[in-house]
């Protein structure tokens, strides 16, 4: 029986770390032949994820470009995918999430008339002007899909209210399946920074704050919370591994560079990342990402942001939107490393991300939506 040709396409740091271990069980199948697109909207970023599991793309658009646009992003995929589709010749392409590279890569393949899997679907905030543009991205690809790989039962919701009923699949999210690569007893990290800080000596707030609506003040104000906390508690450290985006570390370096017990890293990779997340005391974000990986390890999240496109875990009491204003970032934490009763609540709250068997889940339903197209 011929195989069935899947071809994913992502190219920025977290669409890689939730599709490599769909592409590792992809690999696994026997019904599929499973090809690799990377755009390479992040160079660096990405290529530490590609090395963790040992991936190597097919296809690399390599596309980035210092300070690049949406406009730029976007036409670059169009154009390099409306050459490369048609010699590969997929049955469906699988894009992630809501960044530009899947937006446009899904546009791409729309033109082309070749079905388009959704993975991560389902989430919003229903702002289009927050997050930006990923909120638009996600509708966008909404309208492309035909398959639709949702990772709670209120992401299945969502679409139901959009009017999107067929294949539709709850599959947990693939970043609990990306824990069995990266996280490590006794691991020793690729950072030496990290192996030289005594995570046994202080309580440690892990940091990242890098998304386009808090370029500006919000960050300004984010990062000198975190200043005044760290200043007036002397048994807590910062660890910040800072985004390349030159507009976030113009700011980060100017107001958190030099300050005593902060640590402003390069980005981390992966594995790195999820092992300091293990040694952590609290997350304070405005990724998408660690507000789903933060519960998964017993990690208070405070989110650093006016909305989130993940209910759920605020439902579930693990995740807590604080916002952009310095003075309630400060309380906020102040009171987590205060009050232990508040603390151990968050701490304690149950992951509803899935059970780390996201992967298998959507290969099944692709075989099977195979079969049944014919
Ligand atoms: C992108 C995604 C965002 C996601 C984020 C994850 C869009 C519109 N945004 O935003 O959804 O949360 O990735 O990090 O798709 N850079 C490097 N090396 C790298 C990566 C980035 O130098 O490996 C620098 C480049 O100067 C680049 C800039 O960062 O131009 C911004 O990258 P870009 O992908 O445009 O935006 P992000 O803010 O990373
Ligand atoms: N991450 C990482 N190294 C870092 C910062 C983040 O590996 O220095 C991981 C993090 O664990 C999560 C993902 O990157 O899996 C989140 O990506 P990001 O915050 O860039 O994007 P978002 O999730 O907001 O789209």
């Amino acid at each position: 029986m011929e195989k069935i040709r899947v071809l994913s396409i992502f190219g920025t740091r977290p669409e890689a770390i939730k599709m490599c271990p769909l592409v590792k069980a992809l690999e696994k199948s026997d019904r599929i032949e499973s090809i690799v697109c990377v755009t390479g909207q992040h160079r660096q970023m990405l290529d530490q994820v590609l090395e963790i599991f040992h991936i190597t793309p097919d296809y690399d658009l390599n596309l980035m470009k210092d300070r690049q646009t949406l406009t730029t992003i976007t036409t670059s995929v169009l154009s390099t995918l409306e050459e490369l589709l048609p010699q590969i010749k997929p049955d469906i392409v699988l894009v992630h999430g809501d960044t530009t590279t899947s937006s446009s890569a899904a546009l791409a393949a729309f033109y082309q008339k070749i079905p388009v899997g959704h993975v991560e679907a389902g989430l919003r905030t229903y702002d289009i002007y927050s997050p930006f543009p990923e909120e638009m991205n996600r509708k966008l690809i909404t309208q492309i899909a035909e398959l639709f790989f949702a990772p709670t039962e209120n992401n299945k919701k969502n679409l139901e209210r959009e009017n999107i009923h067929k294949n539709v699949f709850v599959t947990g999210n693939t970043v609990i399946d990306s824990f069995q690569y990266t996280v490590k007893e006794n691991y020793k990290y690729k950072n030496d920074k990290l192996n030289k800080i005594d995570f046994s000596k202080s309580r440690f707030i892990l940091m990242t704050a890098h998304r386009r609506e808090n370029l500006g003040e919000p960050l300004e104000n984010i990062c000198r919370a975190a200043k005044r906390i760290v200043m007036e508690h002397e048994d807590v450290e910062l660890i910040y591994p800072v985004h390349l985006n030159p507009a976030v570390r113009n700011t980060v370096f100017s107001i958190l560079d030099g300050t005593e017990r902060v640590h402003l890293l390069d980005p981390i990779d992966v594995e790195d990342m999820h092992n300091v997340m293990a040694h952590s005391y609290l997350l304070m974000t405005d990724s998408g990402g660690l507000q789903e990986e933060g519960p998964h390890f017993g990690l208070p999240v405070m989110v650093l942001r006016t909305e989130t496109e993940r209910p759920e875990a605020v439902e579930a009491g693990t995740v807590a939107l604080v916002g952009i204003e310095e003075g309630r970032i400060y309380d906020y934490a102040y009171e987590l490393l205060d009050n232990q009763e508040k603390y151990m609540q968050m701490a304690h709250a149950v992951n509803p991300y899935g059970d780390g068997h996201a992967s298998e889940r959507i290969v099944d339903e692709i075989v099977k939506w195979k079969m049944n197209k014919g």
